[in-house]
């Protein structure tokens, strides 16, 4: 018999107590204790919960512990001494594996013990484990990927039904999708802690979020959107990391035009998909439900069942900490980009742009005011771009949006 315990009893941690907990090798597993502040009476576990974090970290049948409380405080103080006390930690918290990893796997391999976070990426989907083991034959040239369910079920609703941003968000935090404060799903920082998790996995660094250029959604209009579909694709919050030469990488968090033939513009809701192209393999795509109870905590269970499997023989999971400078300045990075502005006269707007970023593809839109010009540009680095746009914007033209090409 195998004792567990789980920290929090959330969305995605009462999700894990109801999964039916079974062992592929023949041990029994059994939930020991629960740690919530809150009262949960009616629970058929109800006898379970304990508010003193000191129960599960002075039990040494508990071998394994579940930490589903989110958030960095008290996290990362719990899951540290349950990995120095040799416990076995699985975790769906990506905040906290973004700003500890590095420190955390290193203290799991000083007590052998298995530090495993599937379900931060990608919720239901198995991506880190693809990544770790069936795909490490590869030298991974890139990974993008729509890693936020709650928006992407936002800018579903924006495309199809033509619904405002905020009352898209209210649904999604309805439904259990949205973080505890949205805030982190719509200003990208959500989608920038799986990034990070990603490459610091593939790439075998630890990136930080703050060394990542993080856009969110909040400035995406409907009249963006129908841009979007003129051009010929959809606009999908993308987290992307490309290998630029031997030990650099470009990494962002960003809205993005897609164009309609990309595997990844069609994945909409809450689902998430995740591209890795690799130098064997080519693209390998993963699709699946990006949020939600049920599909969190499948993934957390999945990686109980393999710390059961293992709890004589760490698994290999390791990155080195850093000082990330393996990321180019985001200003080096290159993107063709999504300009629409408001001008007194449009035509002359028009000759300017012409002028000051050389070919311009212009985008007519039906019923657009007459003051509206929209256009994509070639593929420049941002500071060229940056400086253009500058000396475009000077006069009585005032930017309204401008959103990458995502080139994928
Ligand atoms: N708020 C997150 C999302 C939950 O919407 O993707 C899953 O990590």
């Amino acid at each position: 018999m195998v004792s567990i315990a789980i920290m929090g009893h959330g969305v995605v941690g009462s999700g894990v107590a109801k999964q039916k907990l079974f062992s592929a090798v023949g041990e029994e597993l059994r939930i020991k204790y629960i740690l919530d502040l809150r009262e949960f009476p009616d629970s058929p576990l109800s006898d379970r919960f304990t508010k003193s974090f000191d129960d599960i970290l002075g039990d040494i049948e508990v071998r394994i512990v579940v930490e589903t409380m989110g958030g960095i405080h008290p996290a990362y103080e719990y899951v540290k001494a349950c990995l120095s006390a040799g416990k076995s930690v699985v975790t769906s918290n990506k905040e906290l594996v973004a700003a500890h990893g590095a420190e955390l796997l290193s203290i799991a391999k000083e007590t052998n013990a298995n530090f495993l976070f599937e379900a931060s990426v990608g919720g239901g989907i198995p991506i880190l484990r693809p990544i770790n083991q069936c795909l490490v034959a590869n030298d991974v040239s890139e990974i993008a990927g729509i890693l936020n369910g709650t928006t992407n079920f936002i800018l579903t609703k924006m495309i199809k039904e033509n619904m405002q941003l905020e009352d898209a968000l209210k649904l999604a935090q309805e439904l259990g999708y949205a973080e505890r404060n949205p805030a982190a799903d719509i200003e990208g920082h959500d989608a920038c802690r799986k990034i990070c998790i990603l490459a610091s996995l593939t790439y075998g660094k630890h990136i930080y979020p703050d060394a990542v250029y993080t856009e969110g959604i909040t400035g995406i209009t409907l009249s963006d959107v129908e841009y979007a579909s003129i051009w010929g694709g959809v606009i999908k919050l993308i987290g992307s990391v490309k290998k630029v030469s031997k030990d650099k990488i470009d990494i962002i968090v960003a809205p993005m035009f897609i164009p309609n033939e990309s595997q990844l513009s069609s994945i909409d809701d809450v689902f998430n998909g995740i591209m890795v192209r690799g130098d064997s393999v080519g693209d390998v795509v993963f699709y699946g439900r990006g949020a939600g109870k049920l599909p969190t905590a499948s993934a957390v269970v999945a990686d109980v069942i393999d710390c059961v499997k293992h709890l004589k023989a760490r698994k290999y999971l390791s990155w080195a900490d850093s000082d990330n400078s393996s990321v180019i300045p985001h200003e080096d990075s290159v993107a063709a980009m999504y300009v629409r502005v408001k001008a007194n006269d449009k035509d002359e707007a028009y000759h300017k742009a012409e002028e000051v970023f050389g070919e311009i593809h212009l985008l007519k839109k039906p019923d657009a005011p007459s003051w509206e010009l929209a256009f994509v540009t070639e593929p420049m680095t941002v500071r060229e771009f940056d400086e253009k746009l500058r000396a475009f914007s000077s006069g009585d033209i005032e930017v309204c949006s401008r959103i990458r090409i995502g080139d994928l």
